[in-house]
């Protein structure tokens, strides 16, 4: 499994990473003047590699983000995905899933997995192809011919992961995907999202405000700072993989979200 060989030693050097920030600085201008969102942002996330940021609300996670995807440009500092620096969006590079869904109501489950491909020309029968395998790899196979107004919260992201892998891109990029789902829902889909993980050897950088959601997940959380955000700690999680539920209870578990807890509960 590729994530496993990336936690050998020379994780951190720079070749082979698949996200790589340097000296990254935003500031918005505001209405009553300059905001500070973001400040002295350097992280590299090896290929391969489950990343997950958590901050207080407001600290620039989301901007990060959209930087990362291309789809807003930083005002200082550099981003280079799979090698190159990204200035628009590219989804055969970055797939990118938000806490909503954002599916078009007119299309069906295939037919808004397949968009991307759609404006990309791909050939009919090949792009129904790939939509459908990936609806397939999400598990909602047999769901494709509904509207995403017949399928559940739950369903809902999975489609949208499919759509964000669907030009089969290195990193997935994910804004609390799964805030808006119940607890039981989320719990599921957090299990579901690493099992696909597993299966494609993605990068995934994941932002969440749950603490249990990102030791779960992670290989690695990145703890921000109160706007304008900075990188206060990086927390690696040791746990075994196939997560299970069960490793919550333990006092590994335990002490790895108390880590991350101690450094922003401080955080006005
Ligand atoms: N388009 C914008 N114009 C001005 N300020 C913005 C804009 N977008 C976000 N901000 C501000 O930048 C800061 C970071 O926002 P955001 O990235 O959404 O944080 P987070 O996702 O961590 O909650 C916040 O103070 C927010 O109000
Ligand atoms: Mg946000």
């Amino acid at each position: 499994m590729q994530h496993m060989a990336q936690l050998s030693p020379g994780r951190e050097q720079s070749q082979g990473a698949a996200v790589e920030v340097r000296g990254l600085g935003h500031i918005y201008a505001g209405r009553d003047g300059a905001v500070p969102a973001l400040a002295d942002i350097d992280l590299t996330v090896p290929a391969g590699r489950f990343v997950v940021i958590v901050g207080p609300s407001g600290c620039g996670k989301t901007s990060l983000l959209m930087m990362l995807a291309g789809l807003r440009t930083q005002t200082s500092g550099t981003i280079l995905v799979d090698g190159r620096p990204i200035a628009t969006p590219d989804p055969s590079r970055v797939g990118v899933v938000f806490q909503e869904a954002s599916l078009y109501p007119w299309l069906t489950a295939v037919e808004n997995v397949e968009f991307p491909l759609v404006l990309k020309n791909a050939p009919r029968d090949e792009r129904r192809a790939r939509a459908e395998a990936m609806l397939n790899l999400v598990g909602l196979s047999g769901f494709g011919g509904r509207y995403p107004h017949e399928l559940s919260g739950g369903m809902k992201q999975r489609v949208s992961i499919a759509r964000g892998l669907v030009q089969d891109p290195p990193v997935l990029l994910m804004d609390e995907p799964f805030a808006a789902l119940d607890e039981q829902t989320r719990m599921t889909m957090g299990h579901e999202l690493l099992r696909i993980w597993s299966q494609t050897s993605k990068t995934v950088v994941f932002i969440t405000h749950s603490l249990t959601e990102a030791v779960y997940l992670a290989d690695e959380v990145i703890v921000m700072s109160a706007r304008p955000g900075r990188i206060l700690d990086r927390v690696p999680i040791d746990l075994p993989r196939p997560r299970t539920y069960q490793m919550m209870a333990t006092d590994v578990f335990g002490a790895l979200r108390e880590r991350v807890w101690h450094q922003i509960r401080d955080v006005p």
